[in-house]
């Protein structure tokens, strides 16, 4: 017997929503669910982390401590490590990472643990929603079969002729658009895309989150969805990889790409403006189009555009300390024992996360050939382990007039908004500018060397 539950239900108020995966997508989720009034359980593999949640503490710069206190107060919000609990919920929305491995194919891995600890506790009724950044298929091809497993049955159909196709739980696919740190779009004002394996799941998943953001964006299936975020981040990575390489040719042609960049924007239609950089950062634009790639591959086809795009933006960090070392050398001094300073670890400005930072990397290039660096990153007091990068022996150094003045060159990295450049360039003897942040200094544009 399918279940009796119509997708309407998940219109209804106090629902139970449990969240798998409290990072930077899942916790500002679980808490909007929180505030439109249901009941929320956050789950996580990091005791840690569920710990401090619990006690109304945040992990995340741009989460207010003071909001989750208030939800965990009222009862709206908790979190555990235990996933039997998963029964108790009516929603189960996923958002767990999606990493690349050491080879850069996806690694499913977190996507297939998480399937296989919903899979005993799945309830007749439940809507199942993945949220994770992945390849278009992951929902049917990966997570249904596991959770149908457990005996329960959620079949994949679409068109009218299936509207109300007889089913036991329901599963879709919604992807995140969250933009850490902006202040402009939150979660309740981004429209959400929506895309169920059945025309009921898709309904299902429709009426959920039509309760917490401003408007719901259905679409004809899972698939349909997983490929709408991979577009709007390959266009991103795209479009980065695009002025990057014309920022070297600008530079090769002795002209200013940010000031043709800006021009360019006057232009009220058809154009958007992207701005160079040090390379690509964060978890989703350098990681999420090789999902892509590497699904491509299975249909005999070659996603040229992306791996084009791959292929300028990894090479931009070692741009940088090309930049650097031709910088000491019209000073007459080599990068082998420079003593640098790194401004800027973060792979965004604002922002505490160093995932995928291209500094990281430049710092890696820095060491290889011999300079000598500090870094300084208001959001980074020390650093610790990561998967590729080992920097735990480092701590941000203070930043004032006598510590700048130590360093044969500063490199901007990062353009944290909270940098004071005049005062940087000020006290500096050479400034590497990454990110154009110095756009606005007048005093010592001759230290300025812009990259
Ligand atoms: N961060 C972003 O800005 C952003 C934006 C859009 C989409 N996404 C996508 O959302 C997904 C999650 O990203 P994130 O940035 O929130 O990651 P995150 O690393 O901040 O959070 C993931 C959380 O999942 C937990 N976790 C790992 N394995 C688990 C398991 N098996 N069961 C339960 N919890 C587990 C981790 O402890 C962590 O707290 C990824 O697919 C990412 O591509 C991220």
């Amino acid at each position: 017997m399918a279940t009796e539950k119509k997708a309407e239900f998940f219109k209804g108020a106090q629902l139970r929503v449990g969240i798998i995966g409290c990072g930077y997508v899942g916790l500002p989720l679980a808490l909007r669910f929180a505030e439109a009034g249901h009941r929320v359980t956050g789950f996580d593999t990091d005791p840690q982390k569920v710990q401090m949640l619990n006690a109304g503490k945040s992990y995340i710069e741009h989460i207010q401590q003071a909001k989750i206190q208030q939800y965990v107060n009222s009862r709206h919000f908790g979190a555990t490590t235990d996933f039997s609990r998963l029964a108790e919920n009516d929603a189960i929305i996923i958002c767990v990472p999606t990493p690349l491995n050491e080879y850069r194919e996806p690694d499913l891995s977190y996507v297939e643990n998480t399937a296989k600890s919903i899979q005993p506790h799945l309830q007749k009724g439940q809507l199942v929603v993945l949220e994770s950044t992945t390849y278009p298929g992951t929902t049917e091809e990966l997570v249904l079969p596991i959770l149908e497993k457990s005996g329960l049955r959620c079949p994949i159909v679409a068109g009218p002729e299936n509207e109300n196709v007889p089913v036991d739980f329901f599963l879709a696919f919604s992807p995140e658009r969250e933009d850490p740190g902006n202040k402009q779009y939150g979660l309740a004002q981004i429209p959400k895309v929506v895309g169920g394996v059945n025309p009921p799941s898709g309904r299902a998943a429709q009426a959920l989150y039509g309760q917490v953001v401003a408007r719901v964006v259905p679409v004809s299936s899972t698939r349909a969805a997983e490929m709408t975020k991979l577009l709007e981040n390959i266009f991103r990575c795209v479009n980065i990889a695009l002025v990057n390489e014309l920022k070297l040719l600008c530079q090769r042609m002795g002209m200013d790409v940010w000031e043709v960049i800006d021009a360019a924007a006057s232009k009220p239609f058809g154009f958007m403006p992207f701005y160079p950089g040090p390379g690509l950062g964060g978890h989703c634009i350098p990681v999420d189009p090789f999902y892509l790639s590497w699904k491509a591959r299975e249909y005999d086809f070659s996603t040229r555009f992306i791996e084009l795009a791959g292929e300028v933006n990894t090479a931009m960090p070692y741009h940088v300390v090309e930049s650097v070392a031709e910088a000491l050398n019209q000073r007459k001094k080599s990068l082998k024992g420079a003593k640098l300073l790194v401004l800027g670890v973060a792979y965004k400005k604002d922002v505490d996360d160093l995932r995928e930072s291209p500094t990281l990397k430049i710092m890696e290039i820095l060491q290889k050939r011999g300079a000598d660096f500090d870094y300084n990153d208001p959001y980074f007091p020390h650093l610790h382990k990561m998967r590729h990068y080992d920097y735990s022996h480092m701590k941000s150094v203070p930043l004032n007039a006598e510590t700048l003045g130590k360093y044969d060159a500063v490199i901007i990295a990062t353009d944290h908004s909270s940098y004071d450049y005049a005062a940087i360039v000020d006290a500096a003897k050479l400034v590497i500018d990454t990110r154009n942040a110095t756009r606005r200094v007048i005093r010592h544009r001759e230290r300025i060397f812009a990259c």
